[in-house]
């Protein structure tokens, strides 16, 4: 067990929080505020506990420059409307200067301050210990709540806890406590649906995940490198031609761990990659040569569906199809809406599936909705994520 913000005496203290606030930005504002939201209740817990808390992220990758298209103040001003009072924001091109050294030191108990992009300097992601040591110089204890950010070994996610104590907020608590517990004490039947285009990303997560689950359901662009690997003709359908091999192996794996893998039995299909192109429900052995797969077709909506009905625990990671476009967003859907309408555990994995979820408006019917997505895809790989393994242990 790791030690959280609950376990040390935090009353009068310098904290230097490490969040996730790499939302999306458009046009200037942010489209989606979800990882500032999730952060606010360590925060919040910080202020009524009485330390004076330093708040750091990165925001898209400015390649270690100074950057403005990449600042923070949105950030700092979103979190002004959430927490009601101030937030000091000092923009500093090299993050921690003489400035932001004499607002952190002036920072009263209670009072929240904002650091710039740490990535605008290279240091960062080189985890360069200078640079780890400089940010911890402003605090007295390093609070790692950034989960989206946590399979990255950088200086403020990892190279920092090295000089101060370091403990998780409540965001990392509860995502390790949910992608964890599901995959290594899951409550049965434990269904794991995995989705999006490319095999190979999804390999070492489908191999960990195969020991583990009940049953494995495979959707969206990667299935057609298993139809392909089970000798099918795809058409124009997106292929993982490197991988072809290692789809065959999963296969083979499945069947000898006595796992239930369902891949679609029909799709739909289209003559071009537009919403509004020529489509068509074909079973999965006869996709036209000039026509790609673009969603899970409604033989296999039912299939799935059933193989959900009794479960107790489901994962999912990756659309069923090109939910993007509203007309083969159908299947990706209905996997949605089966797994709002269950009454098992459901996890969804960040990236795709958690925007396909909040399209639908379906994100509170889910138990966890991961804030990371790369990070919740290596978590359920079964690596230790770096800024995992920083936390003390209790
Ligand atoms: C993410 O959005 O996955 C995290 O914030 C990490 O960002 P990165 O992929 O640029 O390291």
């Amino acid at each position: 067990m790791k030690k959280t913000v609950r376990d040390v005496d935090l009353k009068g203290k310098k904290v230097i929080v490490r969040c996730d606030f790499n939302v999306p930005m458009q046009d200037g504002k942010i489209s989606d505020d979800t990882r500032i939201t999730a952060a606010l209740p360590t925060i919040q817990y910080l202020i009524e506990t009485g330390a004076a808390v330093i708040l750091m992220s990165h925001m898209g990758r400015p390649k270690g420059k100074a950057n403005m298209e990449f600042t923070m103040a949105p950030v700092a001003e979103r979190l002004k409307e959430y927490l009601k009072q101030d937030v000091k924001f000092v923009s500093s091109p090299v993050v921690v200067d003489d400035s932001v050294r004499a607002a952190a030191a002036e920072l009263k108990p209670g009072e929240v301050m904002l650091l710039e992009n740490v990535r605008f300097r290279k240091e960062e992601t080189d985890n360069d210990p200078a640079f780890a040591k400089e940010l911890a110089s402003l605090a007295e204890v390093f609070v790692q709540d950034a989960f989206g950010t946590a399979h990255r070994a950088h200086a403020s996610t990892a190279g920092i806890a090295a000089y101060l104590p370091c403990v998780s907020g409540f965001l990392i608590e509860k995502e390790v406590k949910f992608l964890g517990s599901a995959v290594e004490d899951p409550k049965r039947p434990f269904v794991a649906i995995m989705g999006g285009a490319k095999v190979g990303d999804k390999i070492p997560v489908i191999e960990n995940l195969i020991t583990k689950v009940d049953t494995l359901i495979i959707g969206g662009g990667m299935s057609y490198t298993f139809a392909k690997a089970q000798g099918l003709e795809i058409g124009k359908s997106i292929l993982d031609a490197d991988n072809v091999g290692l789809a065959g192996e999963l296969l083979k794996k499945a069947e000898a761990a006595g796992v239930r893998m369902l891949l679609p039995v029909d799709v739909i299909c289209a003559d071009d990659f537009k919403n509004d192109a020529k489509k068509a429900a074909v079973d999965v052995d006869k996709i036209p040569a000039d026509m790609m797969g673009m969603d899970i077709g409604p033989k296999t909506i039912e299939l799935y569906k059933e193989a959900l009905a009794d479960a107790k625990t489901i994962v999912w990671n990756g659309p069923m199809g090109v939910f993007e476009m509203p007309n083969f967003a159908v299947g990706t859907r209905a996997v949605a809406e089966a797994l709002a309408a269950s009454d098992a555990i459901t996890i969804i994995g960040g990236g795709d599936s958690a925007a396909a979820v909040e399209q639908f408006g379906l994100g509170d019917k889910m138990t966890h909705i991961s804030t990371g997505g790369g990070a919740s895809l290596e978590f359920l790989e079964g690596k230790e994520l770096p800024g995992i393994a920083v936390i003390e242990d209790k």
